[in-house]
């Protein structure tokens, strides 16, 4: 069989493939061919057969390697800004009451409107470039400030237009059900009704991962949401939700008996919630950016979470209102101080359990059969890419085995 080999020498690797001790190997190597890892191992136990296969030998000089990073919750694509609606914010509005006086999602969707295409992939593109700087190689991007077929085609087609002009992995996800845009006022219903209309069209456009909803006071209700995920369903698309965020609308119930990818926010999740995520495999994707940017005082219940085994990932919610921030790393610093995650479980939640709340199998965790997306770091432990803030140790990215320049 012919075949060659790259390999990445003279690293400790964090590989998370199992479940404890950062599924750490001291003085290893990878081996990979074409996108994918062939072998991980400790380096004295490279595969002698394999070694005439080897082309090329890259030594990374006794660095921390670990998993390519996924942010598996963005909103990346939009335009304008809510600088002002954080100023608000700071004299006492609550998100609530400038979503209900019509500024919030709403302004962000008139800001998109009027943005040009171009706008819209210079300003997305600037925004994934500062999550790749710190080694983020996948990255999932909603919909959900156009609401209306053109428009959600549109910041869906900038979004896949990223991942080819970008070395960046792309997953979009369709948040038509995101907020009643002016049009539908007083007709959120008839609007459900257009969402579920639209969705078999951008599917069929090919520009559909995954569905998403705002199950939300200021957002859909429950009925209305469970209409979305029947859509999808019939579609054999994979769901997810913005759940529990602002109250407990037992929207993660919902989700699970719809087998979601995972659940996002969840400040406000019961424990019944709970035992249904874990009941159907769920990942509970929290968002500290969200929780801060919110100055929000109610935490998801992490302990539960725990406890119920229930798989937590981390991510970025980078969006205009709830959380302007593009550092992956600091909402890892962030799940520890303020969610009380560990270390390991922060990391564990930007790479596999990210991976998994995407519907991902081939990626989050270095070990043969997975894509070589991995990142080499300026820092002698794991624990450091939660203890760090500020400061971006990232040196290297790898992405399907090619070396990223940005
Ligand atoms: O994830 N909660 C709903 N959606 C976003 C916020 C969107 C916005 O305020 O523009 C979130 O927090
Ligand atoms: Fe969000």
């Amino acid at each position: 069989m012919s075949q060659t080999l790259t390999l990445w020498r003279n690293a400790n690797l964090a590989t998370l493939s199992d479940s404890s001790s950062w599924g750490w190997i001291d003085q290893g190597a990878l081996l990979t061919q074409g996108e994918m890892l062939l072998w991980v191992g400790a380096e004295a136990d490279l595969p002698i057969e394999q070694a005439p296969y080897i082309t090329q030998t890259h030594d990374l000089g006794g660095a921390l390697v670990t998993p390519g990073l996924i942010d598996c919750h963005t909103h990346l694509v939009y335009g304008g800004q809510r600088a002002s609606e954080f100023e608000l914010r700071l004299q006492g509005a609550s998100y609530e009451e400038i979503a209900r006086a019509g500024g919030g999602i709403r302004s962000t969707v008139a800001a998109t409107r009027a943005a040009t295409d171009a706008q819209l992939l210079a300003s997305a593109r600037q925004r994934a470039l500062c999550l790749m700087r710190e080694g983020v190689t996948t990255i999932e991007i909603k919909s959900g400030y156009g609401l209306s077929l053109e428009q959600e085609a549109r910041c869906l087609r900038v979004a896949r237009q990223l991942g080819s002009l970008l070395p960046v992995n792309v997953q979009t996800t369709f948040l038509g059900a995101h907020a009643l845009p002016p049009e539908f006022e007083g007709r959120s219903d008839d609007y459900v009704d257009a969402v579920c209309a639209w969705m078999p069209q951008l599917h069929a456009q090919g520009l559909v991962d995954a569905v998403d909803a705002f199950c939300e006071n200021i957002g859909f209700t429950p009925v209305q949401t469970r209409r979305v995920f029947e859509t999808a369903r019939a579609l054999g698309l994979p769901v997810k939700l913005h759940a529990e965020q602002l109250s407990d609308q037992s929207g993660a119930a919902l989700a699970a008996e719809f087998g979601a990818l995972s659940c996002d926010h969840l400040e406000y999740l019961s424990t019944s919630g709970i035992a249904a995520m874990a009941d159907s495999g769920t990942v509970a994707v929290l968002l500290p950016g969200a929780y801060y940017f919110l100055r929000d005082t109610h935490l998801p219940p992490v302990a539960a979470l725990r406890a119920a085994g229930v798989p937590m990932a981390i991510a970025s919610d980078h969006n205009p209102g709830s959380s302007p921030g593009l550092s992956l790393l600091l909402m890892l610093n962030m799940a520890c101080t303020l969610f009380r995650l560990t270390p390991e479980e922060a990391v564990r939640g930007v790479t596999v359990h990210a991976a998994r709340a995407l519907g991902l199998k081939d990626r989050g965790q270095l070990m043969a059969g997975q894509r070589a997306d991995f990142c080499v770091w300026d820092v002698a432990h794991p624990n450091e890419l939660a203890y760090w803030f500020g400061r971006n140790p990232c040196t290297r990215v790898v992405v399907g085995a090619q070396e990223r320049e940005l």
